[in-house]
Parts: C-alpha cells; structure tokens; sequence
C-alpha cells in the first residue's frame, strides 16, 4: 500500500512538475549570418526538442496555404536534439524577402532503440505573421545600421538606444563588444542582451557581433560561436552588404596574457597575430578593392590608450589597413567619444570611437556614407558625411 502511495505521489509530481513548467521557447529566435543565400535562426526550448525552420517565400498567400520547406540543425548527417537550436536556412536569393516559423518537438526519451516525442510547439503564423527578413545583397543601392557597443548587460539601456530599429528601416544592427560582463551562461547572454534584442528586432533584423574583450572572460567564453555564428567561425569575419565593405577584428584582451587577472588562460598575443594573415588575404580581394566605401569595426581602438591589447591592435593591424584605403574605423572600450580625423593620428582614416551610452547610425549609398552619433536622449552628438 505504501509503494503504491508513493508511486502515485511521483507521478503526481512529475505530471504537476510538468503543468507548472510547459515545454516552450525559452529565448529567441533570432538571425545570425545573413548571407546572401542563407540566414542562422537560433532559438533555446526549456527541454530536449527536435527542432526545424519552415520557410516560406514573401507574399500575399497565408502561411498555412501550402507545406513550406524544413530545415533541421544536423551533425554528420543526423538531425541533433537539445535545448539551443541553431538551423542554417540555405539556397535563398540575394536581397529577397523571407517569412519563417520555427518549431520544435519535445524529446521524452532517446535512446538507439527508442524516441519518445513529446509536445510540438511552434511560433504563432496564425494570430500574428510569420516572422520576416531580407537576405543581403552585394548589389542593393544603399545600406542602413546601427552600431552600440559596452553595453555590459544593461538591457534598458539597450532598449532606449535600440527602440527605433524596426522604425529606422536598418538593415542590421551591430553589437562592438562588451555586450556582457563575461560569459558565465546562457542566461546571463539572454538577460544581457539577447532577451531585450528579440523583442525589439532581432527575429527579423539581424545582429552582427564584434567580440569584446569582456566576452573572452568566464567559463561560458568558449561558446561564443554557439550563439554568434560566423562565416569564417572565427570571431573576426568580413563581409559586404550594397555598397560597404565591413572587416570585423577581435583585439582580444585588452591587458598583457601574463597577467594575474586572466589566471594563466589568455593566450591573445598569439590569437591577435593569426589574424594577420587572414586580414591580409581579405584587402586583397576584389569584393573588398571594388566596394565604394571600406569599414573597419573592431572593439578596442588602436589608439586613444596605451594598455597593451590596443598596441597590439596597432601593430598588428594598423600597417595593412593603412595600405589598404580604409574609410572608416569604429571602436568601443573606452566608454567615452572620441572622434579622430584622417591623419589626426597614426590612423589614414577616421576613427570614431564611440561610448557606451550612444549609437551610432550610418546610412550609406556608392557616393556617400553619412554617420550620427546619438546619445540615449536622442541628442545629436556628431554628424558627418564621407563622400566618394
Ligand atoms: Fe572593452
């Protein structure tokens, strides 16, 4: 009798247990590596889920009016099961609108033998649209984005400097390091940052990411490519959109590697030279030499302070973008503005290095890239215009 008393109170605890917590999306979905052909949705589930995007072309016609298209997260050929879902939307058309759902399929039980499913949950195409989003293209005749940067998880902060992105018309936004204190978990990146992004835009503007010295730092670092996917799955990346060409850097930690605070784990002095080569081979291609206008984002300047990691940055970095008729370097770190002219400095190019409570919005075509630093009151800070 007591086993059976027993049996029924854990059952009643596991059927409890689950009434309280349903299965759902935890964060997300959000687009990471929006190509030309393909687009990154990321989202987590509060279990074990098999999880997929449906694609639909734009249009007029309802979601529901035909099956639409899978993609799945796979692995050698399997499809993966787990709580963050990571799918690669491919074989799309440059510079085409896209509408998507995604969905996913709790996983009770898995073993060779068995795969027990759960409930199926999928984001709503019925009372809401679908979400919606536009691939890049290298021929688009103008270009619009935000950049912010030093955020260091405050989301209100990010909330007032981000309000206006669906309304902008931007194409993207750009997050330049520091978005978080360090990388202990996956909550501390939702609550950070990703949380309050997905509920402004990024289900439908993606996010680029530059890493910050600050997201080197914890024990969840080594996941930064989990939620930041790249092109090169590396941290520094380089693409063109209409007519920029953006080089992303990583400058790594911004103190020597031998230092106490980093307990023997920094190896950046190394991580920073690997990226020579590579940055090399990038100013020699014709996407980069044909593009009318040539922006550099990284998150620690090469100038404007001393520590180590930015003389670094400077020695490394510094003698081929020089070379190599950039127009334009944006930078954090320093959480404070500072704007240094072509030639001002050992930069041939601008440099602005923008503080941690300011966007920075650039609207550019072939003839004409037009900056303005904001503060979070909306307050105009500087504006300026390259012209080709
Ligand atoms: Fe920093």
């Amino acid at each position: 009798m007591k086993k059976v008393w027993l049996l029924t109170l854990t059952i009643l605890s596991i059927v409890t247990l689950h009434a309280q917590n349903p299965f759902q999306i935890t964060f997300g979905p959000y687009l990471q590596n929006v190509t030309e052909e393909g687009a990154t949705v990321i989202w987590g589930t509060s279990g074990d889920a098999l999880s997929w995007v449906e694609v639909a072309p734009d249009g007029n016609d309802h979601f529901y009016a035909e099956e639409r298209p899978q993609f799945f997260q796979t692995k050698l050929g399997r499809r993966t099961v787990g709580k963050l879902h990571t799918v690669r939307i491919r074989d799309l058309q440059p510079g085409n609108f896209y509408r998507y759902r995604v969905c996913s399929k709790e996983v009770l039980e898995m073993n060779p033998a068995k795969v027990v499913y759960g409930t199926t949950i999928c984001t709503d195409v019925f009372r809401h649209l679908p979400f919606r989003f536009k691939t890049r293209s290298a021929d688009q005749d103008s270009l619009a984005l935000v950049i912010v940067n030093d955020i260091h998880e405050n989301s209100e902060m990010l909330g007032n400097l981000l309000a206006d992105v669906k309304k902008g018309g931007y194409d993207f936004v750009f997050f330049n390091g520091d978005m978080v204190n360090n990388m202990s978990s996956e909550q501390q990146l939702i609550n950070g940052f990703i949380g309050k992004s997905t509920k402004l835009f990024a289900s439908e503007i993606p996010f680029y990411f530059a890493r910050g010295n600050h997201e080197t730092r914890g024990n969840f670092s080594d996941h930064y490519l989990d939620y930041f996917p790249t092109s090169t799955n590396e941290p520094y990346y380089a693409f063109r959109q209409g007519p920029v060409f953006f080089i992303v850097l990583d400058g790594g930690e911004d103190k020597p590697d031998s230092d106490i605070e980093y307990y023997g784990l920094a190896d950046f002095d190394r991580y920073r030279a690997d990226q020579v080569a590579w940055l090399k081979e990038v100013v020699a291609t014709e996407a980069f030499r044909s593009a009318p206008f040539k922006v550099v984002i990284t998150h620690v300047p090469p100038i404007n302070t001393t520590w180590h990691g930015p003389l670094e940055v400077k020695k490394h970095f510094l003698p081929i973008l020089n070379e190599a008729g950039v127009d334009l370097m944006i930078c954090g770190h320093l959480h404070a503005y500072h704007y240094i002219s072509a030639g001002e400095s050992d930069c041939s190019f601008p440099v602005l290095i923008n503080s941690n409570d300011a966007s920075v919005s650039i609207r550019a075509t072939s003839k004409s890239l037009n900056f303005k630093v904001q503060n979070a009151q909306k307050e105009l800070v500087k504006e300026a215009t390259l012209t080709k």
